[in-house]
């Protein structure tokens, strides 16, 4: 018989040590709490560390996403290609400019956008396609760049998992696209709550700012600093998606240790594949050799024969005190988007299925291997029943 956790196993803890908690208690004393000189910092570093010419920061991700489709003027009437398989956040982007999202299948295995099919969607409407790097395994950004060049497509790459992720030795994000990530609590770094979208073009670096502060010409940084007041004005009207310093004190001690994190997830990742073999779960397949998988999910697949339903696989390791997520039930599923646009299941099979049998486990620095044992544990336990 299994003895009961003590605690519940959080299923992306994430892990803040005591660098970011006097970050932040630093920005609290210093009376500068808001968007400033540590957003700026942050900005900076993240550029460094992926290669890219800019990166701005914001509050989330979906931010980023949805600020992407403005500065790129896609509206009414335009079609921009999204997989099913994927957070609402990525299609909910796209509904917003009032454009409408194409729903695109996944890949079997991996679960990643169907590059195929999603060819095969494009049609005169099509804007843009929005890959999102799902679980932290790249899309074939070849592949990608490829239909982006011969159909003159908009790329915006939702990297909300993916930030460390390669493609041939190369950070996603550094493609020439526009790239969003998400600093959420369960991310592979965190800001409690943040975003950044990560661009060549110093034109929308400077649109994004703008944008993500009410449209005003200038930061607040600028206007309030030790330089004096000075007027701003607004051409545009933007939204209100800024990042904080506090925030920003947290991403400051995150991102240094951010390569350290993915090799640990990497490591609880293959003993998770050792720990789950034999029992009726499909494990997530092995990254593909010239990537480097940022480890953000470990999603297994339970198989149709189990003696459980998914759900109750989920709620039997509740009571174990193991904390799980579901990455995703498709965004053809839910009955906005089934109502909307008129979509069934059969339209997306392989993403059906995903939504169906998928089940994350826990994954983040601040797993141990004891942790690992209780999770296969119950699996095992509740799996036999
Ligand atoms: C694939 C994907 N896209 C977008 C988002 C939105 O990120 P945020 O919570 O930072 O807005 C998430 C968040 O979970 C996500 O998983």
């Amino acid at each position: 018989m299994l003895t009961p956790r003590e605690s519940f196993l959080i299923f992306g803890a994430p892990m803040i040590g005591e660098e970011e908690i006097n970050e932040v208690v630093d920005s609290l004393r210093s009376g500068w709490v808001g968007t400033g000189p540590k957003v700026d910092r942050f900005e900076t570093m993240l550029s460094a560390y992926l290669d890219v010419e800019h990166c701005r920061c914001v509050s989330s991700c979906t931010a980023a996403l949805f600020l992407s489709m403005l500065v790129l003027g896609i509206g009414p009437g335009d079609e921009v290609l999204v997989p099913a398989m994927t957070f609402v956040a990525s299609a909910n982007a796209v509904e917003h400019v009032g454009a409408t999202p194409v729903l695109v299948d996944s890949v079997p295995g991996t679960g990643l956008i169907d590059l195929d099919a999603a060819e095969a969607a494009i049609t005169p409407r099509t804007r843009a396609i929005m890959p999102v790097h799902l679980a932290g395994r790249p899309v074939d950004m070849d592949r990608l760049t490829d239909l982006r060049d011969r159909y003159g497509l908009e790329v915006i790459e939702d990297a909300a998992h993916a930030l460390g992720a390669e493609w041939r030795g190369r950070r996603i994000g550094a493609f020439g696209n526009l790239t969003a990530f998400s600093f959420y609590v369960t991310k592979n770094i965190s800001t409690v709550e943040g975003g950044a979208l990560a661009t060549e073009d110093p034109d929308t670096a400077a649109e994004i700012e703008r944008l993500a502060l009410h449209g005003l010409s200038l930061g607040a940084w600028q206007r309030f600093s030790d330089a004096g007041f000075r007027h701003y004005e607004v051409v545009r009207p933007g939204f209100k998606y800024n990042m904080t310093d506090v925030q920003a004190a947290l991403g400051l001690h995150q991102l240094p240790r951010l390569d350290e994190w993915i090799d640990r997830r990497a490591e609880l990742w293959t003993r998770y594949d050792e720990l789950l073999a034999g029992l009726p779960l499909e494990p997530p397949p092995a990254p593909e050799p010239h990537t480097r998988h940022a480890r953000h999910l470990y999603q297994v697949l339970l198989a149709p024969d189990a003696s459980l339903t998914r759900d109750q696989l989920l709620d039997a390791l509740t009571e174990h005190k193991i904390g799980t997520g579901v990455h995703y039930r498709g965004v053809h599923t839910h009955p906005f988007y089934r109502d909307t646009y008129g979509l069934s299941d059969e339209q997306f099979p392989v993403a059906t299925a995903i939504s169906e049998r998928t089940i994350s486990l826990p994954l983040s620095p601040k797993v141990s291997e004891a942790d690992q044992d209780d999770v296969a544990t119950a699996l095992r336990e509740v799996l036999r029943r």
